[in-house]
């Protein structure tokens, strides 16, 4: 009760203040011994403790209601309100990537502590939004992949559309273990502004025009581009230049404004080293997350299967790069992967009907043997756990329609499902009595 009375007065003062001959002559005085708590902003439980006791973000809801213009242009006008007959806001780059928006870092210079706090999580927000930008349009992780290698070792691979799908998931797969926490809980802080921009472009037409499909670097360089732009637009619309109800909003408050729903995120005010520290981290994953995405695509296009061989136990699933895993309601298989010869059509998508010789033995028949440096190459150049990727191919074959979906995952939570989508079948080995064995498909 005390505190919202404190609220309500800050309110009318400040409201007053907006019409300076009505602004009482202590409203000054009040103002130079304006006092803010030491909070803890290392932490989102001490943000938000920050919050609750000052009572800014409620404040900031009452103060929007009370400006002419409402939420449009709301940091110029709220500044003007705080700071009344010091001329023109200082503030007018804070909507803008790469603008200066630096609002007084000193709790005497504002007339409440909750002016103080708004204003801190608008230069707070600025400058987040101004690295996750620059990173996003930063092309070095992309000079970092080995593309070219990855045609070489496997096959050459065409982008299309659906990539903007993975390339969000593989950037949510690298903010949850940043931050340590479950995929289908959405993504906050920095590693949240850009996930938002990614999911955003996956699913926005934005994501089919980013494709170039002549070439990959292209692709992967125009999709994250396109979510630099929304993440500037984010800013944009948080400080008042767009629609705030369509901010990315985590909080389950009822506040009136869709900028106070968005302002009440304990992560906006976030230590910044440590916000940025897991979105640096994040970041580094992603590329590697991308190349293994890469190598599944290029692998599918080459027709690689991975092939759960029936009849077998598991004391004979002792190959290279075999392993004994659950197909399906406790019936396990030996799953390796197999690969069809070159001179065999199977083209036509389905590799259900690329039976019979058309594929190589991956370890018995002398002449038709599978080159297993690929278990080599997927190991030790691209850093794959295969069983952990066989889990998450399988899952995806039995479970998933192809598409990612970030909310079900695999691997302890760290794969969402079908982010890896290669062929997997069912079958078994005969011998027609030629020289080749011959792998027969069945369904699982
Ligand atoms: C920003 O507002 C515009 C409309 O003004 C809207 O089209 C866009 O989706 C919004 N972006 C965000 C991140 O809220
Ligand atoms: C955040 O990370 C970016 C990119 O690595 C770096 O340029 C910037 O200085 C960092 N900011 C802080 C506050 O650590
Ligand atoms: C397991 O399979 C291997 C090879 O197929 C076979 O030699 C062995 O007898 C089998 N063991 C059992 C316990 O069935």
């Amino acid at each position: 009760m005390l505190k919202l009375g404190i609220l309500i007065l800050g309110a009318l003062a400040a409201t007053s203040a907006a019409h300076p001959q009505n602004a009482p002559a202590a409203h000054v005085n009040a103002r130079s011994t304006t006092t803010c708590s030491a909070g803890d902003s290392s932490t989102t439980d001490g943000v938000q403790a920050i919050l609750d006791s000052s009572g800014a973000i409620d404040w900031l809801d009452i103060m929007l209601g009370s400006l002419s213009n409402g939420e449009s242009d709301w940091v110029d006008s709220l500044w003007e309100v705080v700071f009344p007959g010091e001329g023109t806001s200082p503030l007018t780059g804070c909507g803008d990537i790469g603008s200066d928006c630096d609002p007084s870092s000193m709790c005497s210079a504002y007339s409440s502590e909750m002016a103080y706090w708004v204003f801190r999580s608008v230069g707070m927000l600025h400058s987040k939004v101004n690295v996750v930008h620059d990173k996003l349009l930063w092309t070095g992780w992309l000079a970092g992949l080995s593309i070219d290698q990855i045609s070489k070792d496997f096959s050459s691979v065409s982008p299309d559309q659906t990539w903007a799908k993975w390339i969000s998931a593989a950037f949510s797969m690298a903010g949850g273990i940043a931050t340590g926490i479950d995929l289908s809980k959405p993504l906050r802080g920095m590693v949240g502004f850009a996930a938002a921009g990614l999911t955003d472009v996956s699913m926005t037409n934005t994501g089919g025009d980013s494709v170039d499909a002549t070439s990959v670097e292209n692709t992967l360089k125009n999709i994250v581009g396109a979510a630099g732009n929304y993440v500037s637009s984010i800013l944009q619309n948080a400080t008042g230049n767009g629609d705030s109800t369509a901010l990315p909003i985590y909080t389950t408050t009822t506040y009136e404004h869709g900028t106070a729903r968005f302002f009440a995120d304990s992560t906006i005010l976030v230590d910044e080293n440590k916000d940025n520290s897991s979105f640096v981290a994040a970041y580094d994953n992603f590329a590697d997350n991308i190349e293994k995405k890469l190598v599944d695509v290029a692998m599918k296009t080459a027709w690689y299967v991975l092939v759960g061989e029936e009849n077998t136990n598991e004391s004979g699933c002792t190959m290279t790069g075999a392993y004994w895993l659950e197909a399906k309601d406790g019936e396990y298989r030996c799953f390796y992967l197999s690969r069809p010869a070159n001179d065999h059509n199977c083209n036509d998508g389905n590799p259900s009907t690329c039976v019979s010789d058309a594929w190589q033995t991956p370890y018995g028949g002398a002449n038709n043997q599978m080159d297993s440096s690929v278990y080599t190459k997927l190991t030790d150049t691209y850093g794959f756990d295969m069983k952990a990727y066989y889990t998450s191919l399988i899952d995806c074959y039995l479970n998933g329609n192809d598409e990612v979906d970030v909310t079900v995952t695999t691997n302890n939570g760290q794969i969402p499902r079908c982010f890896y989508s290669g062929y997997v079948r069912s079958g078994y080995w005969y011998d027609d009595g030629t020289q080749l064995s011959n792998l027969w498909f069945t369904d699982f």
